[in-house]
This record gives structure tokens, sequence and C-alpha cells, in this order.
């Protein structure tokens, strides 16, 4: 079988499309392969190194975190799911692997997928879902009359927390760029502000919670805009900030943390046409490494990239 490998830390240039033989799945985990895997910035992350106190010094390391397929085995304890299930969901980020034919994964990182939901949409749907569902569920605890300001209302993980949000019954305003504030308003954000041309620190109204979706907001920003009680939900978090949360419950770093209650709630909602991502583009396996070069490099598309392993 094939999958993107990396023998260091480091660029665009460490990886490259290698064969590998799957392992045996552990206590708890199941084996699938992968029909199609969507491509997210976390993955070029881990790649650089950025996450190398979780993810270790062993060498060669698989790429990628999200995918959907086939369970082709299980191991000792799974009770959700047996050989022939269709799936989708991440691999844990120590081990990744999800951009090759066969991956690795925790049962409670996956989700039986809805017949109605296809492999390519079940792909994109695990990290911006769990991360979305993490703030504004599990921090916010978002209900019906909540004003939500999502920061990157259109990018991935903004796109699944606008959706997961209003499934939850509230409002939800936003900022992305110009050229997506259409697509964000027929999503139901009111009102859209373009990020280039909004200075958010200088906006009157005050929100229950603010997601900076696309991390390029300052903590004083995001605490600014908050009504009394409300929560800011950082996903671009550090060390300093999970000190400084400590001392301000209004100030919550996220890190996507998947749960079977959560990849469960998601395949529900995608099940019922209430979650879903936009592709944008879908590769085969033999092009993933340029398509994952360009995304890194910051070529815009409108929607995930995917790839189909077949
Ligand atoms: N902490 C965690 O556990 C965690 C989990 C998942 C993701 N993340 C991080 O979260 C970020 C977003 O991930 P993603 O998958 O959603 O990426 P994405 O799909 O590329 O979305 C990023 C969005 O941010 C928008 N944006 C760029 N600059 C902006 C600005 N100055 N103000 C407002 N919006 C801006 C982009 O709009 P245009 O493209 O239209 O310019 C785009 O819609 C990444 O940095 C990722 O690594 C962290």
């Amino acid at each position: 079988m094939k999958r993107i490998q990396y023998h260091r830390y480091g660029g665009p240039e460490t990886m490259q499309l290698e064969d590998f033989a799957l392992r045996a799945p552990g206590k708890g985990e199941v084996a699938v392969k992968v029909a199609f895997a969507a491509i997210n910035p976390i993955d070029w992350k881990v790649r650089n190194g950025h996450l190398k106190m979780v993810t270790g010094k062993t060498f060669p390391r698989a790429f990628g975190s999200d995918f959907s397929g086939t369970v082709i085995a299980v191991g000792p304890g799974v009770t959700r799911f047996k050989a022939g299930d269709a799936v989708f969901g991440s691999a844990r980020i120590k081990d990744s692997g999800a951009i090759g034919e066969a991956v690795i994964a925790p049962e409670t990182f996956i989700a039986k997928k809805p017949a109605v939901v296809s492999f390519e949409e079940a792909a994109c749907l695990g990290t911006p879902g769990v991360t979305a569902w993490n703030g504004l569920v599990d921090k916010v605890e978002v209900k019906a009359g909540d004003h939500v300001f999502i920061n990157g209302c259109t990018g991935a993980v903004g796109e699944s927390a606008v959706q997961i949000a209003r499934l939850f019954g509230a409002s939800v305003s936003g900022a992305t760029s110009t050229e997506q504030m259409q697509r964000a308003e027929q999503m139901g954000v009111h009102p859209v502000l373009d990020y280039r041309t909004t200075n958010l620190s200088k906006i009157k109204e005050r929100f229950d919670a603010v997601y900076d979706t696309a991390g390029t907001m300052t903590v004083a920003t995001g605490l600014g805009l908050l009504r009394k009680d409300g929560v800011f939900l950082d996903l671009n978090p550090s060390l300093g900030k999970f000190i400084r949360a400590l001392f301000n419950r209004q100030l919550k770093p996220i890190v996507c943390t998947a749960r079977a209650d959560i990849l469960d709630g998601l395949a529900e909602a995608a099940g019922e046409g209430r979650f879903r991502l936009p592709i944008a583009e879908v590769v085969p396996l033999t092009e993933a490494i340029p398509q994952v070069i360009a995304l890194e490099r910051g070529r815009k598309i409108s929607g995930k990239a995917v790839v189909a392993m077949q």
C-alpha cells in the first residue's frame, strides 16, 4: 500500500509517496481502507514539527488527518464498528496517515458515515467539525438566542462553526474575505464583515461567543467583543494563553479533541443535511503532494481539497 510519509520534520520537500505495511489495529483501534482524505492546515504544521512534543521523534511519519473509508479490521475491545462499515473521522495526530490507502484510527475518532453523505463529503468533516464542536458546544454550550461572531466564517473550521451554532439555534455574524462574503450570507451569516476593511476592535455589537477560527485576532480584540459572561474561543493556542485562561474564564484556547459523542453528533447533523463542507478540488493520491504544497503556499480555493485513493 502507498501513503505520504516523511523521514524528518521540515518543509514540503520532505514529503514522499511511499510503500508501507499497515500494522494491525491495537486495543480500541480500527483499520480503515481509505476512500478519500481531506487536506487540513494542521497536516503541514505537524510535518513542519510544530507539534513534535506530541508527535515524537520516530520516523518515517505518515501524513494527513481526515478521511472516509471502509473498516477492514478492528482491534481488541472495539464495540462501535465491524469490518465493512462505512466510516469517516480522523487519525490520532501522533500516528496521522490519512493521506494513504489505509489508516489506523481510535474508534472514538470515527463515526458511521450516513448513507446520504458521499465518501468525498464525509472525508472533510472530521477535524473542522470536531474543532468547531469543541469550542461552541463543549466550551460555550451554545444555545437558542445566543449571538455568535465567527472570524474566518467561510474557512473549514469557520463554516463548521457557523453550521453548528445555527444547529443549536444561535444567530451568527462573521468576517471573511471580499470574495467569500456572498457565500457567507448564503450560509446565514448576518452581517458579514470584510476582514480586509474592518477593524474588529471598532465594531459596536457585543456577542455571547466570539470564535476566531482564522487565528488572526488578538486576545484583547476578542475579549473586547464579548457581552458579560461571553466567551472568546482562540484557535491559535499557546502556553501563555493557557496560563492566561486560568485567570480569565472568558478566554478559552481550543485544541481539537475528538470524542465518540462528537463524531456521532456530526454524523447525525450531516445525515440530516445540516452539516456539510463544500469540496473545491479532488486529486488522485499521485497528485496529493503538489496539492498540499500549493495550499501550504497560500493558494486560495473555495472549499476543501480532497484526495481520492482509487
Ligand atoms: N487549535 C486547533 O486544534 C486547530 C484545529 C483546526 C484548525 N486549526 C487552525 O485553524 C486555522 C483555520 O483552519 P481551517 O482548516 O479552517 O483553514 P481554512 O479553511 O484555510 O480557513 C481559514 C479562513 O480564514 C480566513 N482568513 C484569512 N485571514 C483572515 C483574517 N485576517 N481575518 C478573518 N479571516 C481570515 C480565510 O479567508 P480567505 O481564504 O477567503 O482569505 C479562510 O476562510 C488554521 O490555522 C489551522 O491550523 C487549529
